[in-house]
């Protein structure tokens, strides 16, 4: 759990704006804590008990950097509070901010049923003149859709999405590059762009349905932008190229720029694989063929394939059978700074590796302690170690699946007297220093590395 300090972010005076937050996960404790922050009083509703009794305990469920001390903070100063279910925590509120899940649908579509039933759930307590936002990705289209469940007038329904990323996510909302709201009418849009009042930032009004898109077009340009440089990591393995050369010289571009440019086992997370394939669905219903993130999504599979091509190189096999390799993991959540394992490149790679029969011994700093049910189910055929050593003994092969700070202060000499003078480490993030890997007697390869 994080103690992180949020030095730097100055609270705010206390505003008379009561908001509420429905959905108590990533995005919405983030969402509710920053708003708490920045003087309003926010109520967070969770179907979870277990969360509500946790963060009215003073606990934070999920790894965060600063998101503790920020709720905490705001607990003691009376500005926010944890219930249970979603009217709980819209019956007094101004503004009601939808933070659910979305998950993907078997077709690729957004699943809109939580977003529904939470519009259902609200409905009849909402104050007159309330304004419902849409802070989750939703597909194009779903202000209207949850202003047809609410089937209420004097209620607006207001788009503004999130642009957080996990183990940023409170300095990304203190310090936004834009705050994007899509809105039908004026004066409700207005209301929304008011709460972010005392941050300096770009705010962007516009309609729902481009708001919408803005979402979809962002995560969708970030995946591309990665799924570039991944194929550009191939071609240089190609012919004899360095990425980490490419990438200075076509990052120094301004037009271009070095962010979302790291090569790596592919993207992954709870939005990216997620909005990409919603993309490409959402094009396809309204008669657009979206090839150019179809391709993206296709550079994505291949990625994690050849990482597995590199992990069976590495020890001298073939893809198609790997039993009997013992494969030790150094990392598994999608990236560094969260706890998150949801579409995990390591978690794909690894349930890859253990078809084709080999072994996995993985450490994370995040799946050191108590796993959840969620967890557990993930790593199911894992075994997990406690320290990041102990993935040592019997390994034939160490893969770096997560950019883990730790990772690259690991002591190579110890780790080649654990696994023998020899072993490969597959670097999936480009994470070490290939000569010190060597000097220590150990192989090495990264991803488009010379
Ligand atoms: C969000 C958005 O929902 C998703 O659209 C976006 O693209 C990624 O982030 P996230 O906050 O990461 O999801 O999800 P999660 O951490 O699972 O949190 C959702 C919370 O909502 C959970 O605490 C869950 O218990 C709660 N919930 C779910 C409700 O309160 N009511 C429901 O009906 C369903
Ligand atoms: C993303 C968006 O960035 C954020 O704005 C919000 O919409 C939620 O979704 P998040 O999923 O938390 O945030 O992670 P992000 O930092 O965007 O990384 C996504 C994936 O891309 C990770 O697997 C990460 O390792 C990978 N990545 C990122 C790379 O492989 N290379 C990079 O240069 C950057």
């Amino acid at each position: 759990m994080s103690t992180e300090s949020t030095e730097g972010f100055k609270p705010v005076e206390a505003t008379h704006i009561r908001l509420g937050v429905v959905g108590a996960g990533y995005v919405g404790l983030t969402t509710g804590a920053c708003f708490a922050h920045l003087g309003h009083h926010v109520v967070c509703g969770d179907i979870d008990q277990r969360k509500v009794n946790m963060l009215n305990g003073g606990r934070i469920p999920i790894v965060e950097k600063g998101l503790e001390r920020l709720v905490n903070e705001n607990r003691a100063l009376g500005r926010i509070e944890f219930v249970l279910g979603s009217a709980a925590a819209a019956v007094e509120a101004d503004i009601v901010f939808l933070c659910v899940p979305t998950p993907q649908d078997e077709d690729g579509s957004a699943d809109l049923s939580y977003l529904q039933q939470a519009a259902r759930e609200i409905a009849p307590v909402l104050k007159p003149g309330a304004v419902v936002v849409n802070k989750s990705t939703v597909p194009v289209g779903s202000t209207i859709a949850v202003e047809n469940v609410l089937q209420r007038n004097d209620v607006f329904v207001v788009s503004n999405p999130e642009f957080l990323r996990e183990g940023t996510a409170v300095s990304d909302f203190l310090k936004p590059d834009r705050v994007v709201v899509g809105a039908a009418n004026r004066a409700a849009a207005e209301q929304v762009a008011a709460l972010y009042a005392s941050i300096d930032t770009a705010i962007i009004v516009t309609d729902p349905v481009s708001a919408e898109t803005i979402k979809y077009a962002a995560n969708g340009f970030l995946a591309m932008k990665i799924s570039f440089v991944n194929a550009v990591a191939a071609m240089c393995e190609h012919v004899g190229a360095d990425v980490g050369a490419v990438v200075d010289g076509i990052g120094s571009d301004t037009r271009i720029g070095m962010r979302f440019l790291n090569p790596g086992p592919g993207w992954g997370g709870s939005c990216f694989p997620k909005d990409s394939r919603a993309l490409v669905k959402i094009a396809d219903d309204y008669g657009y063929d979206f090839s150019m993130m179809r391709g993206a999504i296709t550079v994505n599979d291949e990625q994690r394939r050849r990482m597995v091509e590199k992990i069976a190189k590495a020890v001298g096999r073939h893809q198609s059978d790997l039993s009997g390799v013992t494969v030790g993991a150094l990392g598994l959540t999608f990236k560094a700074g969260t706890d998150d394992l949801r579409e995990s490149p390591a978690i794909a790679i690894i349930t890859e590796l253990l078809e084709l029969g080999a072994g996995v011994r993985a450490f994370d700093p995040t799946t050191s302690g108590e796993l959840s049910p969620h967890q557990e189910t993930l790593l199911a055929g894992v075994e997990l170690v406690s320290e990041p050593m102990e993935i040592g003994d019997g390994v034939d092969v160490v893969c770096v699946f997560t950019e883990w700070p730790e990772f690259a202060q690991i002591d190579l000499d110890s780790l080649a007297k654990r696994v023998g003078k020899g072993t490969t480490i597959v670097d999936t993030r480009n994470l070490l220093d290939p000569d010190q890997v060597k000097n220590a007697g150990l192989r090495y390869d990264g991803v488009g590395r010379r």
